[in-house]
């Protein structure tokens, strides 16, 4: 190994404040550049900032650390304890006021970490990062750092993000001082590059002030042409959305009537405004008639017509079959040119909120006029691209269904109307473009179209016949195409005015946009590098980034190119020809593109399997290493989806020539949702620190090989060291075995293999058991606090172990029961596809895999434990305690009905008519019962019967039967109170058998 200094992310990083501010800023729409365009699974910028100056900076307390840095960093320190304590967020204060009164006490290198530290946490935040003294100061202590490093002097470090997707890591680059190179295999994420550390960088706020400029000419120009086709009411009121439904003929013996297919009749549900639709059959004309009903309530309104892609007649009341529905949609390539306008929503001026109206005469001959106009327009149309994209939108089964109702070219998801504003507002631009030529320096020229070109993907996104109306927004609601990351049907659907100053409007759009390139340009940054290139053959010379910090793909999470034909078609026709070379072919490039695509299109993609996508990421982690300077050092982001997933992951990295050195898990879900979906381990994202593994020389190192004993003994040494800290910070549970696996890895990846006294190479398979079996023990001894756990039974260490990997400590959400429930209940699909809609499930899920390791980490067998825990497919679950008094009192008892029902529990574990409450009145009818055989089953026997309120029986079994007597009970209840989510019943139950144990003499 090289002997480095080591970085301050290689020590340590306040995940938890970075975590929060991550959270927070996903709720941040001003100025922040997920507004600019859209881009899938964006990584959010306080995570990247924080991770970037911790991974640039080294750890003053480092013995290697340069003395040059330790002295600049103490000096900025001192001067924010001296001048800025005001910018510092409660956290820090207390820290920084001490360093006011005494400014020597920075001269200890560990106090400085734990400045530094802090600095980077309020850094984190939102608020902070235009904040000119924090960028000052970071930039200051970026560029010391490189040069105490080696850097040559006045030059910057290099970041390089190989996979840079929406620009998050480039831009935080080059906020904190760095230089930027960003490179994506995907067209348009390189546009999005280029704006954002390209022409911001360069031409700042003219770039606004054009755009701005140029854009109401946009608006103008092309209002004139498309007017005509959105007339105002008679009486002054504004359309601002049509809501329109596909229709089919009901297949019904000797029906066919046009049912218009709706998934819901509500049209607005929010404070005191309702108003629903009503169906009226009529019956001689074989159709549907609509009558809007102001102040509806639930009872007054019916169902949709449609319902899991079948669709109900409101005539004859026969439901024709999904199948049918899709033939019928199929032959009329999606049916969105005859759908049926059956609403439109209208503001009136000096009037508040929307106005619901039936559609009139006047709004059918607009979309009939837009229809013939477009036909005009593409029979007088000569040129290489058709008019509206013709380019194929292939089926990919489960994320792409749209193409099964015909809709087979990216132009067929727009309405006649649609395509024809898609269409004025593209030939509006050219027409800007042929304006501005030699008017502007042709860079700037170039830059304002591709930011007019991006605004005009933005109004696309609502300006399609998968667009919904929201029935709760505020603004004009309309909802865009990639509210997921996928392309299901949408039966009913909402068309916003693009000319309007709505959401789904130019105006808007343009807004939006102009925000990013004003906020952006307030940071004086300096100019990054993008280009187009594959990560799998990367452009960049050996040895030249000081840091690769990269957020790769992820097995099948997003079909990003497939997703980015959507735009990458219109931006073809805007700007194309302003990048030939981006733009060279009709559709995104694929072939390169790593992503397991083969389950989704096994026509297109048969080879893109799990093991191609491992194999790829494999040479792509080889490409970054080689870029890497041998003193640089490595960041790569992961998703934790399955254990088994990115255990391929660990070990791509490591067959690539990397070693990890830390690993922190940074959780960016805003709610629990996501993140209880599959229990202890999504939210976060894994920060994977690592260093290239060579010799002192420099050279690359293949054959050194560690000793598995020796690797076996300094393991449990290093969790003993690791988790303890961990916690103190907060961070326990899941979070905390994943920090833990970077200082696990570091004593397995230094070696180029590890092999056992046998010969045997020790896979990276079998370390992962080892190190997950090292955090279960040392977690169970932080848990009975220094009492030897070993005393315990298997089902005890794997129930506090369980309950403990599931808590996210003190600042966290702690994963209560109902928060799984509700996560485990989402998603809604209604395009007919096959959902797989999870069951409703209660009691604490793990991954079966992570319940695994962790109960062969304690010794325990989860076969044998089939009345503590059930398995199921994936998924393993810690049967909730009411769950178990059939097990814990015999047959006589009956289980507890659904928690939902609010019944009091004491009158259902022991039958019905059992058991009053209170212990005076306690009936005696007790079913004879045997003191279960664990400590645990005891413990859940005494929490029971406090539960059901038999007081009496629970100090008799207490006492006389002497289960209390056995010390270890009341240590499991104590490790088990701090356990149970807060409000859970066990909880509940746990306390009130622990507040007994005084009153009963133990
Ligand atoms: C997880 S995303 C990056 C997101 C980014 N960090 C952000 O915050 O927006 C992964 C990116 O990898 C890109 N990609 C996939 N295969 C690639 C390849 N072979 N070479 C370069 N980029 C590739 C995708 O286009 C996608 O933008
Ligand atoms: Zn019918």
């Amino acid at each position: 190994m090289m002997d480095y200094p080591k970085r301050l992310i290689e020590v340590d990083l306040p995940i938890k404040r970075i975590s929060a501010h991550a959270r927070r800023e996903k709720s941040i729409r001003h100025g922040h550049i997920s507004t600019l365009h859209i881009w899938w699974a964006r990584r959010p910028l306080a995570a990247c900032r924080a991770v970037i100056c911790a991974a640039l900076w080294p750890d003053p307390a480092d013995p290697l650390c340069p003395e040059s840095f330790r002295q600049a960093a103490r000096t900025w320190m001192r001067q924010w304890a001296a001048n800025h304590l005001t910018l510092l967020e409660a956290e820090s204060l207390k820290r920084f006021l001490g360093y006011q009164k005494d400014p020597g006490k920075l001269d200890d290198n560990e106090e400085l970490r734990c400045a530094l530290l802090d600095f980077i946490a309020d850094f984190a935040n939102w608020d902070n990062s235009t904040r000119w003294e924090y960028l000052q100061t970071a930039r200051a202590l970026t560029q010391t750092a490189h040069e105490a490093l080696g850097g040559l002097p006045g030059t910057r470090p290099l970041v390089v993000d190989p996979f840079a997707g929406g620009g998050a890591i480039p831009l935080e680059a080059l906020r904190v001082g760095a230089d930027a190179f960003a490179s994506d295999l995907n067209p348009v994420a390189v546009l999005l590059n280029k704006v954002v550390l390209e022409y911001i960088p360069k031409y700042g706020q003219q770039l606004a002030d054009e755009v701005r400029k140029w854009g109401e000419w946009v608006k103008k120009e092309a209002e004139k042409e498309l007017a005509e086709f959105y007339p105002k009411d008679p009486d002054g009121a504004t359309p601002i959305a049509y809501l329109w439904a596909r229709t089919i003929r009901c297949e019904g013996p000797g029906c066919g009537a046009e049912v218009p297919l709706i998934r819901s009749l509500w049209l607005a549900k929010k404070g005191n405004r309702s108003v629903a639709l009503r169906l009226i059959p009529n019956r001689k004309e074989k159709r549907v008639d609509f009558e809007i009903i102001e102040n509806a309530r639930g009872r007054d309104v019916g169902e949709g017509t449609v319902r899991r892609g079948s669709a109900t007649c409101p005539i004859c009341g026969y439901t024709t079959p999904v199948a049918s529905v899709r033939r019928q949609l199929k032959e009329r390539r999606g049916g969105t040119a005859d759908a049926r306008l059956f609403c439109v929503v209208t503001t009136r001026p000096g009037q508040q909120g929307r106005f619901y109206r039936l559609p009139t005469e006047r709004d059918l001959g607009a979309v009939k006029k837009a229809a013939a106009e477009l036909e005009r327009r593409q029979r007088e149309h000569q040129g290489p691209l058709s008019l509206v994209p013709d380019e194929a939108l292939p089926v990919m089964s489960g994320v792409f269904n749209a193409p099964i109702y015909g809709h087979d070219t990216w132009g067929s998801l727009f309405t006649p109307r649609q395509a024809l504003a898609m269409l004025t507002l593209t030939r509006t631009l050219f027409k800007l473009r042929e304006k501005l030529n030699g008017m502007l320096e042709n860079g700037l020229e170039i830059a304002i179209l591709c930011s007019l070109a991006l605004t005009l993907n933005k109004v696309a996104e609502r300006l399609t016949s998968l667009s919904r109306y929201d029935t709760s927004a505020k603004m004009s609601g309309i909802i865009g195409i990639f509210s997921g990351q996928r392309l299901p049907m949408v039966w009913d659907f909402g068309e916003g005015n693009p000319l309007l100053d709505r959401s789904s409007g130019w105006e808007q759009c343009l807004k939006w946009h102009l925000d990013v390139l004003s906020e952006c340009s307030k940071l004086d940054l300096y100019c990054g590098n993008v280009i187009a290139s594959s990560a799998l053959a990367h452009p960049l010379s050996n040895d030249i980034a000081n840091c690769v910090f990269t957020d790769p793909p992820y097995y099948n999470a997003v079909p990003y190119a497939d997703l980015s034909d959507f735009f990458y078609v219109w931006l073809r026709r805007t700007i194309g020809n302003c990048y030939p070379d981006l733009f060279a072919d009709p559709l995104t490039p694929k072939e390169e593109e790593i992503c397991e695509m083969a389950g989704w299109d096994p026509d297109r993609y048969p080879h893109k399997d799990g093991k191609w996508f491992e194999q790829k990421m494999t040479q792509a982690m080889a490409e970054g290493w080689r870029i890497l300077n041998p003193a640089g050092v490595g960041v790569v982001v992961f998703a934790h989806k399955s254990t088994d997933g990115w255990e391929a992951m660990l070990q791509a990295m490591i067959d690539a020539g990397w070693t990890i050195t830390a690993s922190w898990p940074i959780d960016t879900e805003m709610s629990t949702r996501l993140r209880a979906r599959n229990s202890a381990a999504l939210a976060s994202s894994i920060h994977l620190v690592c260093r290239p593994r060579i010799n002192s020389d420099g050279s690359g190192q293949t054959d050194n090989i560690g000793d598995w004993r020796d690797v076996l003994q300094e393991l449990p040494r290093r969790i003993h060291d690791w988790l303890p800290r961990l916690a103190k910070e907060g961070v326990v549970g899941a979070d905390a075995i994943f920090a833990c696996l970077g200082p696990a890895l570091e004593v397995f990846s230094r070696y180029s293999r590890v092999e056992k006294a046998s010969g045997e190479v020790v896979t990276l398979k079998e370390y992962l058991e080892h190190v997950w079996a090292a955090v279960a023990r040392e977690a169970l001894g932080m848990i009975f606090e220094g009492a030897d756990a070993t005393g315990f039974e298997e089902d005890a260490r794997l129930t506090a172990m369980w309950l403990w990997t599931l808590s996210t400590g003190p600042n966290g959400n702690s994963h209560t029961r109902n928060q799984l429930e509700f996560g485990l209940e989402a998603e809604e699909r209604d395009d007919g596809e096959e959902a797989s809609r999870p069951a409703k499930i209660s009691g604490f899920v793990l991954e079966y895999d992570a319940a695994r390791k962790i109960a062969q980490g304690l010794g325990a067998h989860l076969e044998n434990l089939a009345s503590l825990v059930e398995v199921k497919g994936e998924t393993a679950r810690l049967l909730p305690v009411a769950e178990r008094s059939r097990y814990l009192f015999g047959k006589g008892t009956s289980q507890p009905g659904g928690r939902k029902k609010k019944q009091p529990v004491q009158m259902q574990i022991f039958g019905p008519g059992a058991g009053a409450k209170g212990e005076e009145g306690e009936a005696g009818e007790m079913p004879a019962f045997s003191p279960g055989a664990t400590v645990l089953d005891r413990l859940h026997q005494s929490m029971l019967l406090f539960g059901t309120g038999r007081g009496e029986a629970l100090k008799r079994f207490l006492v006389e039967e002497g289960a209390g007597r056995d010390p270890r009970l009341w240590r499991l209840a104590q490790a088990l109170s701090a356990l149970y989510p807060a409000s859970s019943e066990e909880k509940r139950w746990v306390d009130g058998v622990l507040v007994r144990k005084k009153g009963l003499g133990f």
